[in-house]
């Protein structure tokens, strides 16, 4: 052969290798998802046999597939929707979803969903997880023909499911036999369902926007009457008629608007929650998002609040879509100490009861006992917007002997805006790195001005204490309040020596001394 010829079939041949390595490649994966298919149909066909939970859960894992460096961009762009969890093997948040994930693919799998799932490590495979966008952990991300939108559903294995159904395959469920709507009603406690004489007309198309817009509730459907009544009983025989059902009190909820997407949206938001909300680390994203800006929070130990419940449940009935009722289990170190730490009741055994206005940012305590009564009015005067924001505060403290006078939330009027007299004020956290030494130079400056009665020095723990006034975010912080201008207290640097804050206060006494001379 010609050198020319000779090169030009081994240049054929590394074609048809390279080539065939793809494809068997390509081919590898699809088989091993098929066995894996197989496997689940045989099993499934097994009936009776139980698998282990360990075995559903290695067996649904296997349906994800996993993503590297050769495989990501193929994957990604060759399919119409593949749903991608990046995570990282140290990351707990990423391994409690990892089940979930699985085990929605399991069922979507059954559903005959197109979806592809797959995982990447992207700690392990930094270079597919900058190509898909993956920055946190873990990340969920949706890839339709290759372009990602972020996952917006709820993170149980149903929450992943609906969602899935709903931005890729069928996003309402139809109901055609009473068989259908008892099967229906034991897999879903909430839903939404619409019944349409005719599956089509603008009514319906809103209907169907809404169903794919919303991203956790299940929609179902079904033209019959009878059929309907079996997932809302009392439902009014109009040509078309929309309800959300829940498992609770309070199950039924009919919408009286019109069909309009935003309107039945709005509905499915103001409705979807239960009369109490128990917040768990699952949903807490969900129940921030509300957008029903008053939010009474619970906080109890099991068994108190399942002797609330009731109490609870009906308070709730009275301010359905105007006030949110969440519970919260007071011994979630994670969920529960956050909120309390706010009220300065982060050590509180007994339950306590607070609300927020999220569109105003304050907070509310029910100081009263947690009784239908107290609570109701507690509701009420939240609604009319008539209860007074809590601040923290310590008990009032002895200061008698005190050289530097310990100031608390409840006292902070009286000592230093009410108060005739100068006030230097040092505002501290226990926490803080550099407090212990300017508490230090304010003990100092404290003795240096001991005859002067006109000046007094004081201190607050901000953690402890708040006052709407007191607006602090660094610690430690110095503000001198002049005696003649309360409004506007001088910040004065932490970072002086004793003799510069000395000079700072003289400079003060002295214009504000000149000023007496001169209007004397
Ligand atoms: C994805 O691309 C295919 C082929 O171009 C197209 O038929 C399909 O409608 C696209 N899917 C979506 C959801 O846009």
């Amino acid at each position: 052969m010609k050198p020319t010829l000779r090169f030009i079939v081994f240049l054929l041949t590394l074609l048809l290798v390279l080539r065939f390595n793809v494809a068997t490649e390509v081919k590898d994966e699809l088989e091993e998802l098929l066995a894996v298919d197989e496997e689940v149909e045989r099993e499934a066909e097994k009936g009776g046999e139980k698998l282990s939970e360990a075995e559903v859960l290695s067996k649904a894992q296997r349906i994800v597939i996993e993503l590297k460096n050769e495989n990501t961009e193929r994957v990604v762009n060759g399919n119409e929707f593949v749903l991608v969890l990046g995570y990282a093997p140290w990351c707990p948040r990423s391994a409690e979803l990892m089940p979930h994930f699985a085990e929605a693919a399991t069922s979507l799998k059954e559903l005959g969903n197109p979806l592809i799932m797959a995982k990447l490590d992207a700690d392990r495979y930094p270079k597919p997880a900058s190509f898909l966008g993956v920055k946190g952990f873990p990340t969920l991300l949706l890839f339709v023909n290759g372009t990602s939108q972020p996952y917006s559903g709820g993170f149980t294995a149903d929450d992943i499911v609906i969602w899935a159904q709903k931005k890729t395959s069928t996003p309402v469920i139809r109901i055609s036999s009473v068989a259908e709507a008892e099967k229906f009603l034991t897999k879903y406690q909430t839903f939404l369902i619409g019944r349409f004489e005719n599956f089509e007309g603008p009514d319906y198309e809103e209907f169907v926007s809404a169903a794919k817009s919303d991203n956790e509730i299940q929609f179902v459907e079904t033209s019959q009457v009878e059929l309907a009544q079996v997932l809302y009983p009392d439902i009014k025989p109009t040509d078309r008629f929309l309800g959300i059902v829940k498992s609770e009190p309070e199950r039924y909820s009919a919408y009286d608007g019109a069909f309009i997407l935003n309107k039945i949206l709005e509905f499915v938001d103001y409705n979807k929650f239960p009369l109490v909300t128990k917040l768990t680390e699952m949903n807490s994203v969900r129940v921030y998002s509300s957008p029903i800006k008053l939010q009474v929070l619970v906080f109890a130990n099991i068994d108190d609040f399942k002797n609330l419940l009731d109490t609870l449940q009906d308070v709730a009935k009275t301010f359905k879509s105007k006030i949110m009722f969440i519970y919260v289990d007071i011994n979630d170190e994670n969920l529960a100490k956050p909120f309390l730490t706010l009220f300065g009741l982060e050590e509180s055994k007994n339950t306590v009861v607070g609300a927020f206005d999220n569109s105003m940012s304050s907070k509310y305590l029910l100081e009263s006992k947690p009784t239908q009564i107290n609570i109701e009015e507690f509701c009420n005067n939240l609604m009319q917007g008539s209860l007074s924001p809590y601040f923290k505060s310590q008990p009032i403290p002895d200061n008698t002997e005190a050289s530097v006078r310990a100031i608390v939330g409840k006292t902070f009027d009286d000592e230093i805006l009410s108060s005739k007299k100068d006030v230097l004020l040092e505002v501290f956290t226990p926490w803080c790195m550099n407090c212990e030494a300017t508490s230090k130079q304010v003990e100092k400056l404290a003795k240096h001005y001991k005859g002067s009665s006109n000046l007094i020095f004081a201190r607050t723990d901000a953690s402890a204490n708040e006052h709407p006034k007191l607006q602090v975010n660094d610690y430690p912080t110095l503000l001198f309040y002049r005696a003649d201008d309360k409004a506007n207290p001088i910040k004065l640097s932490t970072k002086s020596s004793l003799k510069e804050l000395a000079a700072s206060i003289n400079k003060y006494l002295k214009v504000k001394n000149q000023v007496l001379k001169d209007e004397l």
